[in-house]
């Protein structure tokens, strides 16, 4: 198929900082000088009360800001909700949708994940839709049709003509433990998401980027991203150190070019 040329590096910052470590933190990535390049995007995701100060912290750069979840409605009576309006006007361009912590430990679901990232697209934000698998559903053989539920609820919703739309690929059982899945596995995932979605939009999934989370680090990003399937990663622990994520992303720039 042919593929669109743009890549990702998206920093999932997850419950991590303060203002002081923030700070430090982008100036540490900026002070790296990474060559930002247009064919690999560069996105930091903070928690919700930090999104106006990255804003700040990047807006003389190419670096993108993404919030780590929105709500499924743009206003309303929903008390404790954040809408995708809101962190888009303080300067928010991305909303990653779906992550698997908010699966397991907020009880997220399908049909969620899907009007969240509806909504997300309606205010503007470019979704990163997550779907992944547990380790005993790949254990008991259920990737395949994990990952077909996920994603056909998700674009249940949203619609192919969208075309601003980043799909990660995170199992559950290499987030956070140090052991990333094998660029093979990687690579036959994301085959098979591609595949899935051409069923719908053969143009659409040759061009949608998907991205590969689940303990990237510098020693195997690399050959996790020279997967021909692969147009970059999530990064959780990873993205909380400034020259180890922008080593990653010149590691990408690499493979991009
Ligand atoms: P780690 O890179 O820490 O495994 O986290 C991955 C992740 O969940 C990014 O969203």
């Amino acid at each position: 198929m042919q593929k669109m040329q743009k890549k990702w590096l998206v920093g999932n910052w997850k419950m991590h900082g303060s203002l002081a470590a923030n700070k430090a933190l982008m100036e540490g990535i900026r002070s790296e000088q990474p060559t930002l390049d247009e064919r690999v995007g560069m996105v930091v995701c903070p928690p919700f009360p930090y999104l106006a100060q990255l804003a700040e912290l990047t807006k003389d750069s190419q670096i993108g800001v993404g919030t780590q979840n929105v709500s499924d409605h743009l206003q309303g009576a929903f008390t404790g909700e954040v809408s995708p309006l809101m962190v888009k006007e303080i300067g928010c361009g991305y909303a990653i949708i779906g992550h698997s912590e908010r699966r397991q430990y907020q009880g997220e679901n399908d049909g969620l994940m899907g009007r969240k990232a509806l909504a997300a697209i309606d205010a503007g934000l470019i979704p990163v839709i997550c779907v992944g698998e547990t380790a005993e559903e790949r254990d008991s053989g259920r990737t395949h049709e994990v990952l077909a539920r996920q994603l056909d609820a998700a674009f249940g919703y949203i619609r192919t003509a969208h075309d601003n739309i980043i799909l990660a690929y995170e199992p559950r059982w290499a987030i956070g433990t140090g052991i990333a899945a094998t660029p093979e596995i990687v690579q036959a995932e994301h085959e098979f998401l591609r595949q899935r979605i051409a069923i719908r939009d053969k143009d659409f999934a040759a061009k949608l980027p998907i991205i590969y989370g689940g303990s990237v680090k510098v020693s195997n990003a690399s050959y996790i991203f020279s997967m021909p399937d692969v147009d970059g990663g999530l990064i959780g622990g990873a993205a909380l150190n400034a020259r180890e994520f922008v080593t990653i992303y010149r590691e990408l720039i690499e493979i991009a070019g």
